[in-house]
């Protein structure tokens, strides 16, 4: 058995859904590499093609996985487990990480560590934040990418490991769906969300006044203002859930009587033209062009559109925090990187004197060193999975 003093070298494998990635992760917290092979071809379609993304990570994962070992200089014998994202996520992207980890596993004779994708989105905050949230239980966290938009209450239970129970979680769109979503409304390349974050700043915020009636909230309970840390073990029904199909329809609504569709088409041409769409924001050339083409109304509309949505999270997390009496605030997944949404988050829970923690940008998106960080507990508990693994899309947490 693994215990604390033991190294617990993990090779962890991602392949849930268009990043493929292998990482080697020592003690859940120290990270030797991280390699993460990003899919490009769904850049065309606006969205993730799961019969395409299963394809691209059958090609990958082999360079992905070995590079991965290389860069951490250490053998298959080395390693104390694998680990491997079992769920949720596209069945066809699962299949391909867990039946190569399992062959890896087989062949090396280690044991398999089964990871829950939205636990390794956590565990990418706790593997930085270890010394800031020694002490810190129970916390907020708020999962945040283009599938997923949870909120759970993670208490600490046995060295290294952590129980959850989600308290609340949107019903209908993803917060990064809700982006890419609008981004693709707007002629803008994929994925949407860090082209919002990236051209926001260059928009009024308050020109579109988006309203919360807009963005249907539902609660089953009212809300207590007072601190009740005794709540966490209540089960007693409030739940913070969240929606963005309204949001979205409102921004469509606004194209619309603006009559700005033919300029977005125009626009969209234009970028495509000029290669914008296979470039990423962080390309100051691409940002530049984006830039040029972009007008007035749409980069106020962007920048509303941010406004709203991460006064939206801040506003419900920090809510939920107060309600279940958490002692810290955890953001992780996609849209964790978005710049005003740390901001806005950071100022709340400064006001409520909550220490809060981001991931850093590499592992705020998918990949595989928080899927080795969340096995490490599991490593030396001894939960290992069984031959018989198989990807379970539909996975929840808590
Ligand atoms: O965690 P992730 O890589 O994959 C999923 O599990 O979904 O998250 C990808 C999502 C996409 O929807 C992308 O647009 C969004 O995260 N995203 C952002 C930003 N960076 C990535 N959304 C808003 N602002 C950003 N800076
Ligand atoms: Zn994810």
């Amino acid at each position: 058995m693994v215990t604390s003093e033991h190294s617990g070298l993990i090779l962890g494998i991602e392949s849930s859904c268009d990043e493929t990635s292998a990482a080697v992760v020592r003690g859940g917290r120290e990270v030797l590499s991280n390699v993460v092979a990003s899919q490009l071809v769904h850049a065309d379609y606006g969205g993730v093609v799961p019969e395409l993304a299963s394809r691209e990570h059958l090609r990958a994962i082999v360079p992905v996985v070995r590079e991965a070992m290389r860069a951490a200089g250490f053998e298959y014998r080395d390693l104390d487990g694998i680990a491997v994202t079992e769920g949720p996520g596209l069945a066809g992207a699962l299949l391909v990480g867990i039946t190569f980890a399992k062959a890896v596993a087989f062949a090396a004779e280690k044991p398999l560590i089964a990871v829950n994708h939205l636990e390794g989105h956590i565990h990418a905050v706790l593997m930085e934040a270890a010394k800031k949230f020694a002490e810190v239980s129970p916390l907020l966290a708020l999962v945040v990418s283009g599938g997923h938009t949870h909120l759970y209450l993670a208490e600490r239970a046995a060295e290294g490991a952590w129980s959850y129970r989600n308290v609340g979680k949107t019903l209908d769109d993803a917060a990064g769906e809700a982006y890419d979503k609008v981004a693709k409304l707007l002629g803008l390349p994929y994925p949407g969300g860090p082209w919002m974050d990236a051209l926001a700043a260059h928009g009024d915020p308050n020109a579109v006044p988006f309203s919360f009636a807009q963005i249907k909230q539902k609660r089953s309970g009212r809300v207590p203002v007072k601190l009740a840390r005794d709540r966490i073990t209540q089960q007693d029904g409030v739940r913070f859930d969240l929606s963005f199909s309204g949001i979205k329809t409102a921004v469509r609504r606004y194209v619309e009587l603006g009559q700005m569709r033919a300029r977005i088409a125009a626009r969209e041409d234009a970028l495509r033209a000029a290669d914008v769409f296979t470039a990423k924001p962080s390309d100051e050339n691409a940002r530049a062009e984006a830039l040029r083409r972009l007008d007035g109304p749409t980069l106020d509309l962007i920048a509303s559109f941010q406004a709203s949505v991460t006064g939206y999270l801040t506003r419900t997390t920090m809510a939920a925090a107060e309600h279940f009496g958490a002692q810290g605030i955890v953001v992780s997944g996609g849209v964790a990187a978005n710049r005003e949404l740390r901001r806005r988050m950071t100022d709340s829970a400064a006001q409520c004197g909550l220490p809060i923690a981001f991931p850093s940008i590499g592992l705020s998106t998918d990949n595989a060193a928080m899927i080795a960080a969340a096995a490490w507990a599991k490593l030396a508990a001894g939960q290992f999975a069984e031959d018989t693994l198989e990807p379970t899309p539909q996975l929840r947490l808590g």
